[in-house]
């Protein structure tokens, strides 16, 4: 283990500092103890610089644009196992050894993911139009008073149990809440159908479950749906101390009932900045509305008294082309193919502002790529998703990462409260 020395230049005093060898990326100091020796604090406003935890859940490289679940790419994850496998190995640190295991997991979440009947009746204190991400966080927060006793988990059962029922029940609450904005009656899971295929029945069923009917007969849900927003769950699993993780550690750092860290992070997770991008994307390449427009909006982004951004575009991690954005983009070709309807014409959009910005000055110089965000949208909306659940589903795909962050949390015997210094420049 190496070391580093500060100088504080005022008074020539010297203070080592041990260096932190990760298992993966750069070292880091280990400045836990910077203020308690030096009487001086760091000062990191949005903590680029700062790792506030020890994690072995997923690691991103930024400048290579990888992203490994437990050490392993989310390339061969993506190909090779469906979403509630990756959530075996996010929250049980293990793949399903076979199909019987893989199996029983979904089975497992499959009766897991009834609503308790009291939770159903809080979406009358809904507006209508209520946006999906506000009624969901809230609906989690109610999830902490129906099962109180996950407050106090002693042992990896406990811990399976919270994390197995909230994984299970988010997609059936993803879909009332959409239901409920649009007034549409609830539909109940089919203990029948698996994960994916369950929550597409639940949003698009019309009552009593029967899904549209045309000259043809009943619409299905079909095999290359599934596969394509199981693909996506996986991709957005999870992504390091991100702001909504960062919460969720944060809060449970208190000691709260996990459920209620999990809502906190639901709710950082709806900015724009972060999760709600996915939304923004696509009214976006809406309003940029023809091929001819998109040069307008790259000078509009790179215009430093205009507050437009792209959205979609650049990240604190990634230096270069985000993985999940190029599997994302390649799924939306793969779709396409397979006769998935595609608005071409957005597709055609985001394209061509790929193709810009990637061989402008600007963006090269800041090394803004294309993130998670910027396929996703024209690819839900081909699954027939609401633009409105958009960040919802992000919230789908990243429950077994939150799950997993908290456990790690509250199982370290050495973390500690959140608790920053700031930088007082008051009266
Ligand atoms: N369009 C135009 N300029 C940009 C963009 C963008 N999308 N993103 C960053 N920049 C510029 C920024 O103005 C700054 O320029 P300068 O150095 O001249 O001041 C430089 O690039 C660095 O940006 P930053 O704001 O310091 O970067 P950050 O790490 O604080 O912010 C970000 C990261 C993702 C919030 C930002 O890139 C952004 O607002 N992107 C658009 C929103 C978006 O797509 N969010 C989804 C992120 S991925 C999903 C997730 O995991 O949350």
């Amino acid at each position: 283990m190496g070391t580093i020395t500060l100088i504080n230049n005022e008074t020539g005093q010297k203070f080592d500092f041990d260096l932190i060898d990760c298992t993966r990326g750069s070292k880091a100091i280990n400045f836990s103890k910077l203020f308690e020796t030096t009487g001086i604090f760091s000062y990191d406003p949005g903590y680029g610089s700062t790792a506030g935890c020890e994690s072995t859940i997923s690691y991103i490289d930024g400048k290579k644009g990888e992203l490994l679940y437990k050490g392993i790419p989310i390339e061969n994850l993506v190909d090779k196992y469906c979403f509630t496998d990756v959530c075996q190995l996010l929250i049980n640190d293990k793949l399903p050894q076979n199909s019987i295991e893989s199996l029983e997991f979904d089975l497992e979440l499959r009766h897991r993911s009834f609503l308790h009947e009291k939770l159903t009746r809080v979406f009358d204190v809904f507006p209508d139009n209520a946006h999906p991400m506000a009624t969901l966080s809230a609906l989690v927060s109610v999830l902490a008073t129906l099962y109180a006793d996950h407050k106090d988990m002693d042992d990896d059962d406990d811990y399976q149990t919270m994390a197995r029922r909230i994984i299970a029940k988010t997609p059936t609450m993803v879909a009332y809440c959409y239901r409920n904005s649009v007034g549409a009656s609830f539909i109940e899971p089919d203990v029948s159908k698996n994960y994916i295929e369950n929550f597409l029945y639940m949003l698009r069923s019309y009552p009593h479950g029967k899904l549209k009917f045309g000259i043809k007969g009943q619409e299905e849900i079909s095999k290359v749906e599934v596969e394509a927003l199981d693909k996506i769950f996986t991709l957005h699993a999870d992504h390091g101390q991100n702001a909504s993780t960062t919460t969720v550690r944060n809060v449970a750092s208190t000691g709260v009932h996990p459920y209620a860290a999990i809502s906190s992070g639901i709710n950082a997770l709806w900015g724009p900045s972060h999760g709600g991008a996915n939304e923004k994307v696509l009214s976006q390449l809406r309003e940029i509305h023809d091929i001819k427009n998109v040069n307008t909006f790259i000078e509009r982004a790179k215009d430093k008294n205009d507050p437009f951004r792209l959205m979609g575009f650049g990240h604190r991690v990634y230096k270069n082309y985000d993985p999940r954005a190029k599997t994302l983009k390649k799924l939306k070709d793969d779709l396409n193919k397979k006769g998935i309807r595609m608005d071409t014409r957005l597709s055609d959009i985001a394209e061509k502002v790929e193709e810009i910005a990637l061989n402008d000055p600007y963006f090269i110089e800041r090394g803004l790529y294309p993130n998670v965000d910027f396929y996703s949208g024209i690819i839900l909306s081909a699954l027939k998703i609401p633009t409105e659940l958009f960040t919802p589903i992000f919230v789908i795909g990243r429950m077994p990462g939150w799950c997993a962050q908290l456990i790690e949390h509250n199982k370290n015997p050495y973390a500690r409260i959140t608790r920053p210094r700031q930088v007082y420049l008051g009266k």
